[in-house]
């Protein structure tokens, strides 16, 4: 029956993220870096609203895009923290983790032909996602730009078949944000064409040096963008699949129809649990900021003494290295490190053939892991190099 299987399902891989972070968990003394989640645990109010809303036997389903009350609060959000407001009732789904919501909003607007535009170095849940439709990954290549897109380059990719442009800022794998005036420049571009904008800005409020602007402030483009959020990162809720999608009231009728069939509803009791994290837990995010802070500087320097060029991450969670010193390639360079020192990393060829020649390393870690993993990896150049 293999044969029948869908060929582009057979074609998508497993991303490298789970492949060295399986291997490295088969070994009590191995130090993950891979892992994107926050290493803190779920705050305990929000915990509790999730216990309490099982317990009250809160456990069926709700309305296909989410209690009104969770989007009603998601909404406040936006318009408190970024000052842009949406429509709880008719722009705002709940959804499956920002995963489900990709997956949706990637279904509703692509058919078979289309190009989608991504700055590359990327994260890898997107390009799967626009395969399976049988559109077409064009990437902007960031190498050469210091990480970050430029607004002429992408002039020149755009063309007839260009159906949408994914943005990550702060961006996953690189740990880089947007300033405005970064920004101002992509606009001017995206406002001239008919394309959708999803902008996945999930680590917005892991953003360190400046306060982090939304694409949806814009509102020359708002008509045709995608505001991709949730809770798994700022809040520690990677477990809970809580996530959110904003976009104008006539797309987002056509995403909540894919959204219904996919998943009907967000579970229920994370729904609640989303309410009490974005009431009275909006702070949680600033804890833990302070302590990445910490981490990545420690990273940083560790990384920068043991001779790699390194930029240094401004958001999220992540740092993104250059081996090139080494002379191996990104996959070699973790399979031989996590052989050696047991410390797994993921590769940059993960991140699209862009990120060949780096390595990203999730600094979401306790500080001893970090001490133990930058000790190991400097042993490991050492001896490589
Ligand atoms: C940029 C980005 N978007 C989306 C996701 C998925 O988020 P969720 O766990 O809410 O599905 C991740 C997870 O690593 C991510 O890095």
């Amino acid at each position: 029956m293999i044969n029948r299987v869908n060929e582009r399902v057979k074609d998508i891989v497993v991303p490298g993220i789970r492949v060295f972070s399986n291997e490295v968990m088969q070994y009590k003394d191995g130090v993950n870096l891979t892992i994107g989640e926050p290493d803190f645990p779920t705050p305990d109010p929000v915990k509790q609203a999730g216990i309490e809303a099982i317990q009250n036997n809160l456990t069926g389903y709700s309305h296909n895009a989410g209690l009104l009350e969770l989007r009603e609060k998601v909404s406040l959000f936006f318009e408190e923290k970024y000052g842009f407001h949406y429509d709880p009732v008719t722009e705002i789904v709940i959804t499956t983790g920002a995963s489900e919501g990709i997956d949706s909003i990637l279904r509703t607007i692509l058919t078979e032909g289309d190009e989608v535009i991504m700055p590359a170095p990327i994260y890898s849940g997107y390009e799967p996602i626009v395969h399976l439709s049988g559109a077409k990954v064009v990437y902007l290549d960031t190498m050469k730009t210091d990480l970050l897109p430029c607004p002429d380059e992408l002039e020149g990719l755009i063309s007839e078949k260009t159906k949408a442009i994914i943005l990550n800022y702060p961006s996953n794998p690189t740990g880089m944000t947007l300033n405005k005036e970064q920004m101002d420049g992509l606009v001017k571009v995206l406002e001239r064409h008919d394309i959708f904008i999803i902008s996945d800005e999930i680590y917005s409020e892991n953003s360190f040096n400046e306060e982090h602007v939304s694409f949806a402030s814009y509102p020359e483009i708002r008509n045709k963008l995608f505001l991709i959020h949730g809770l798994s990162k700022s809040h520690a809720m990677t477990g809970w699949r809580l996530g959110y999608v904003l976009g104008p009231k006539e797309l987002m009728e056509h995403v909540l129809k894919v959204h219904l069939y996919n998943s009907i509803c967000a579970a229920l009791p994370s729904q609640y649990a989303g309410i009490e994290a974005l009431t009275n837990s909006r702070n949680t995010p600033l804890k833990m900021n302070t302590a990445y802070l910490e981490r990545r500087d420690y990273v940083y320097e560790r990384l920068t003494a043991m001779g790699l060029s390194v930029i240094k991450p401004t958001g999220a969670f992540y740092i993104f290295p250059s081996i090139d010193m080494t002379g191996l390639t990104s996959w070699d360079f973790a399979t031989k490190l996590l052989d050696s020192e047991l410390v797994a990393v993921v590769p940059g060829s993960t991140f699209t053939t862009y990120g060949e020649g780096f390595i990203r390393i999730s600094y979401a870690n306790s500080m001893e892991n970090l001490v133990e993993g930058m000790d190991r990896i400097e042993r490991f150049i050492k001896v490589n190099c």
